[in-house]
């Protein structure tokens, strides 16, 4: 390493005047040894001594993950990237537009290198199917898809690449579980990994059925049920919830319908099921609250049931102009 050499003394001066000139080489420390400071530089610096030695490199901890990724991308490709990170648990999921595929892995690392998280994947599709699972691949640190979110206070373990899980649904989670009262019972028609179930159990004193057509889903949910110190109880069944809601022998005060694409399928079931002032809280992906309330009405018609809309709220985003949005209707036997 090329470094100036200089008595003591004037050390922090001559530090100075390179930094401003910008012939200071700050990837490595200065070093002072019998009397003399030696100060590493990126080139030849007239009127000074230059020597050669052995330095050592800064550690230097990168401020950010635009920082890492300075020189390869441009600032517009960051700002894309920056919104487009999911944490669950110790794994992080990104989002990488086509135009960047090719550079994916050093945006995994960046993402690795910034975030000191364990796995780092990104998406390969959107959710699909009936289970709601999106491909994945592989990009930085080690490739193991089981992990443990923590949200709220509970933990929840579960394996990225087999079954739903967004952490982006936390708020309404902690909405749903404030509004429960202890005592309820309540059915999750599609509980997946159990969040929903788990939150309201851990607060509140809640009977809950938990239904998923996952059977994995349901075996990290049967595992989550013991990782978690609940107040309230939760029955687990995999299946399809219309299949299986043919064993119940009971109505329930709340039903949580978190099926946006398809829950409106299920909902003259939900209002079959749904005990008298209970309520449902339904969620569906549109650009506005009126077709997911004229649902709710019409499923309540048919049953010769009332509904009173007592709470609308968008969830999240999912497209420009459209939302994954959240309705909770109380239903009421008509007098
Ligand atoms: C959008 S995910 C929501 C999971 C969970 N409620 C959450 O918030 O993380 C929908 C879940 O519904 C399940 N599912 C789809 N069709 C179903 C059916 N007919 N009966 C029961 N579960 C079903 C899927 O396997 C998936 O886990």
């Amino acid at each position: 390493m090329k470094c100036v050499k200089v008595p003591l003394r004037q050390l922090n001066d001559t530090r100075i005047k390179l930094m401003e000139s910008g012939k200071m080489n700050i990837e490595y420390r200065i070093k002072t040894e019998d009397g003399f400071g030696y100060i590493p530089v990126n080139e030849n610096v007239e009127g000074h001594e230059i020597v050669c030695m052995e330095l050592e490199a800064m550690k230097r901890v990168p401020h950010s993950f635009a920082e890492i990724l300075k020189d390869e991308l441009t600032e517009d490709e960051i700002e894309t990237l920056r919104t487009s990170f999911d944490t669950i648990g110790d794994i992080i999921i990104l989002e990488i537009p086509d135009s960047l595929y090719d550079k994916r892995f050093e945006i995994g690392k960046a993402a690795h290198d910034f975030t000191k998280r364990r796995s780092v994947y990104m998406k390969k599709s959107a959710v699909k199917g009936t289970t709601r699972v999106r491909d994945l691949e592989f990009l930085a640190g080690v490739d193991d898809s089981v992990t443990i979110h923590k949200e709220h206070g509970a933990r929840l373990k579960l394996d990225v690449r087999e079954m739903y899980f967004s952490p982006r649904l936390a708020t309404e989670r902690k909405r749903v579980m404030e509004s429960v009262s202890d005592g309820e019972k309540i059915l999750d028609m599609f509980c997946g990994i159990g969040p929903f179930p788990i939150v309201i159990a851990k607060n509140k004193t809640a009977d809950i059925t938990a239904v998923d057509i996952n059977g994995e889903a349901i075996r990290y949910l049967n595992e989550n049920i013991n990782l978690n110190k609940l107040k309230g109880s939760i029955k687990t069944y995999a299946g399809d919830i219309a299949e299986v809601s043919k064993q119940f022998n009971c109505k329930f005060d709340r039903i949580i319908m978190n099926l946006p694409g398809l829950a409106y399928t299920f909902l003259d079931l939900a209002v079959e099921l749904i005990e008298d002032g209970g309520i449902i809280n339904y969620y569906e992906f549109s650009d506005s609250y009126e077709q997911g309330e004229k649902r709710l009405k019409e499923a309540c018609e048919k049953k010769n049931k009332d509904v009173e809309i007592v709470n609308t709220r968008k969830v999240k985003s999912t497209s420009p102009g459209e939302w994954h949005i959240a309705i909770d209707g109380k239903v009421t036997e008509k007098q």
